[in-house]
């Protein structure tokens, strides 16, 4: 029943998480709540800081995913963990800079940086930028010049390997708006222009070929794709690139019937290749980072709601409609993502009732999950908790509906703190002249 080992039930029939009873934690903050396990969040960056430095060459690192969650403690947790970070945004930047992240650890994604973006990430130190085209490159390079600077940039790159995951998060293909295609020539175009630039320190390459990826030899063989061009920019331009990206993606376990991915095992299979293909290609091993994100955060998260309504409309459907929904959590409108649900207070009865989990949104598709399974008696004031929401829930979520949004509570070693507060009415209008 169970997608992951921080999830437990306590004598009183009620779900534990990170080792505390969700009732009683749902009790002193309310509802909806964000709950994050500090200590599995370490772990995990422990996980990837362990097997990269084992198998990878010096100066190889994770970046950690912002985008996946992003408030100050994390940040700090990051910093402390010894992680680099991937930033998408000045907010990003903002919220890593404010919780003490050294920005020189920072990799400074997106396919579309204002001036004004790449200005103000230059002047906080942001170690590198992550160039996904001509104009990006020929804009960092005015700011470089105008800041008597060489700014260290790495050029994203389409290998062109399609993941089989959902559309929407696949962004290694070559038709993808996102970075220069291989295949089309653009890539190398792009490389060549950059080792025109004064301003300009290319330190290598990288590719994201997409996310929740349980693929078999994806990153192996975008990692060889991606040799394969290093070498042969070697051979044309005498130039030898000293880092290679390969990405965030690794997949998560959402439902018992995901698999759970040895992360340590992946990047051991990952390291074999690069080596391999270094050695077939006569190159000397760059160093390698990933982004992970959601393998980082996901099963660290896990949302609390309070039933508001049990609907049963007989010879069709039941719904049990809870006090949260696409606003905190956009993923199955969005993707059709597939959750666990349980009933937090409930856990030793039987799960009878087959059910639509909706939320109070006003609109048909704010659905957090169906075809869900919860205790029968199921009611009003009873808790929903769903599970593995770390990754892409606070981070996506809205004021749909001028709903405030849910606050987190980090939990670690027995103990809960609130790690960023509850938004209140007057902050949602907070804005408003
Ligand atoms: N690096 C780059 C360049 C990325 O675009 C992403 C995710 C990552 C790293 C982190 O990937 P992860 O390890 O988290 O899979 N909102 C979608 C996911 C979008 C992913 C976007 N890029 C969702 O909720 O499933």
């Amino acid at each position: 029943m169970f997608t992951c080992d921080n999830l437990g039930v306590n004598g009183a029939g009620h779900l534990t998480f990170a080792g505390q009873d969700t009732a009683a934690l749902a009790a002193e903050y309310g509802t909806p709540l964000y709950l994050m396990d500090e200590d599995r969040i370490r772990q995990c960056c422990r996980t990837y800081l362990r097997a990269m430095r084992e198998h990878f060459p010096a100066g190889s690192a994770p970046l950690y995913a912002g985008k996946a969650c992003a408030f100050g403690q994390l940040y700090r947790i990051m910093s402390e963990e010894g992680m680099g970070i991937d930033v998408v945004s000045c907010g990003e930047i903002h919220t890593a800079a404010r919780a003490g992240f050294d920005l020189a650890n920072a990799y400074f994604h997106g396919n579309c940086k204002t001036d004004a973006d790449i200005a103000y990430a230059m002047d906080r130190g942001v170690g590198a930028f992550v160039v996904d085209g001509a104009e990006e490159l020929d804009a960092i390079e005015a700011e470089a010049e105008k800041r008597g600077i060489r700014q260290a940039v790495l050029l994203r790159l389409t290998p062109g390997i399609d993941t089989h995951t959902y559309e929407a998060v696949n962004t290694g293909k070559v038709d993808s708006k996102f970075g220069s295609a291989i295949e089309t020539g653009q890539a190398e175009t792009l490389t060549a222009h950059a080792l025109t630039l004064r301003h300009v320190d290319l330190a290598g390459f990288h590719c994201h070929i997409g996310s929740q990826v349980f693929a078999e030899d994806v990153f192996e063989r975008a990692a060889a794709i991606m040799l394969e061009f290093i070498a042969s920019v070697r051979k044309e331009h005498g130039y030898t690139a000293r880092r290679l990206d390969l990405g965030g993606g690794y997949g998560v376990r959402y439902v018992a019937d995901d698999p759970v991915l040895d992360i340590a095992a992946k990047i051991a299979d990952v390291a074999k290749a690069v080596k391999d293909a270094c050695a077939r290609l006569d190159l000397p091993e760059p160093a390698i980072l990933l982004e992970p994100g959601r393998s980082i955060v996901a099963d660290a998260g896990l949302t609390l709601y309070t039933v508001g309504a049990v609907k049963h409309i007989p010879g069709y459907k039941s719904y049990v409609a809870i006090d949260g929904g696409m606003a905190d959590n956009p993923r199955y409108a969005l993707y059709r993502s597939r959750y666990t649900c349980l009933c937090a207070n409930r856990m030793a009865e039987a799960n009878e009732l087959v059910c639509s989990v909706v939320g109070r949104c006003c609109e048909s598709g704010d659905i957090i999950q169906e075809g869900v399974s919860l205790p029968g008696g199921i009611r009003r004031g009873d808790l929903v908790a769903v599970c593995t929401t770390g990754a892409y829930n606070y981070s996506m979520a809205s004021n749909y509906n001028r709903l405030p949004r849910p606050p987190i509570v980090l939990l670690s070693g027995g103990k809960a703190r609130v790690a960023v507060a509850r938004e209140s009415l007057d902050d949602l209008t907070r804005l408003d002249l």
